[in-house]
């Protein structure tokens, strides 16, 4: 049976997926850890549309997630042709004082899970010659961002990754896509226990799925989402990088004193 699996399905972006997805008749396969959400979700799509919404409720930080996840589709008798790689958290201040912990369990989640997923799903899609992979970077993935340093890589690795990978694949008839949100109104900055980062321009949800999509559809190696956040990082080219650095850290140094 073919299936989208999207991590991160319990809130934000992945949830919106999940919804517009569900619309367009795709059997679902939701990952995150409340799984009180996911089951309220998996039922209310279920019923609503005709599809199929099953959940995995699992930590994709942990070492096996990944290897969890594919073993879970292999019971199920599930064939992924859309892996949608969207769970992820951030943090900010100063790194230097931020909880190591933390910042290193964003690695494994941002970073390593959607490394090991990817990997592991793409071997059967490449023997079916066809899949797609949608992983969300950010706009913050196009430079350094201070007082954001962990995450702003996290997504800059998630960003290249991708790219080199919708090369690798194009001839299999594989679309790799890194998604390349701006400021998006989810519940993100609470679950990082972060404030908003100010913007003068912030999206839903929606919009950055239908975005996203829409990119998907066309082949591209990766999307921006919104017109203000691609003419922002179309400007960040043209300045030297240290300026950028030298701004975004002003913005941010003063924003993160505030908390
Ligand atoms: N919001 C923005 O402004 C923005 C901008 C650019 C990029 N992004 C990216 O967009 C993606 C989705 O974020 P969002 O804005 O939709 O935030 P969100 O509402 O906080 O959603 C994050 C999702 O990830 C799941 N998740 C978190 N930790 C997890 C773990 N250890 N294991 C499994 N699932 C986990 C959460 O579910 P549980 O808590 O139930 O596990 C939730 O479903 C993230 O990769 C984020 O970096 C967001």
């Amino acid at each position: 049976m073919n299936t989208t699996l999207i991590t991160g399905a319990s809130s934000g972006i992945g949830e919106a997926f999940a919804r517009k997805l569900a619309t367009q008749g795709h059997d679902l396969l939701l990952v995150a850890r409340s799984e009180d959400k996911l089951i309220a979700l998996c039922n209310e799509l279920g019923r609503g549309q005709n599809i199929r919404a099953q959940y995995v409720a699992i930590d994709l930080s942990e070492r096996d997630a990944p290897a969890r996840m594919l073993a879970e589709t292999v019971e199920r008798n599930l064939e992924i042709d859309l892996l949608i790689n969207n769970a992820g958290f951030g943090s900010m201040g100063d790194f230097a004082e931020l909880d190591l912990e933390l910042e290193l369990k964003m690695i494994d989640l941002n970073v390593r899970s959607l490394v090991e997923l990817t990997h592991r799903f793409l071997s059967s899609m490449r023997e079916r010659k066809r899949g797609s992979i949608i992983n969300v970077a950010s706009t913050a993935g196009f430079q350094g961002v201070p007082f954001m340093a962990t995450y702003a890589a996290t997504k800059a690795f998630v960003l290249s990754f991708s790219e080199a990978l919708w090369e690798e694949n194009r001839s299999y008839g594989i679309t790799v896509m890194a998604l390349c949100p701006g400021v998006t109104e989810t519940g993100f900055f609470v679950a990082s226990r972060m404030q908003k980062p100010p913007a003068r321009f912030s999206q839903s949800s929606e919009d950055v799925v239908e975005t996203a999509l829409r990119g998907l559809k066309r082949g591209k190696s990766s999307i921006i989402s919104g017109w203000p956040n691609l003419v922002m990082i179309e400007m960040e080219r043209i300045v030297p990088r240290s300026a950028v650095l030298r701004a975004a850290g002003a913005v941010l140094r003063s924003h993160t004193k505030k908390g």
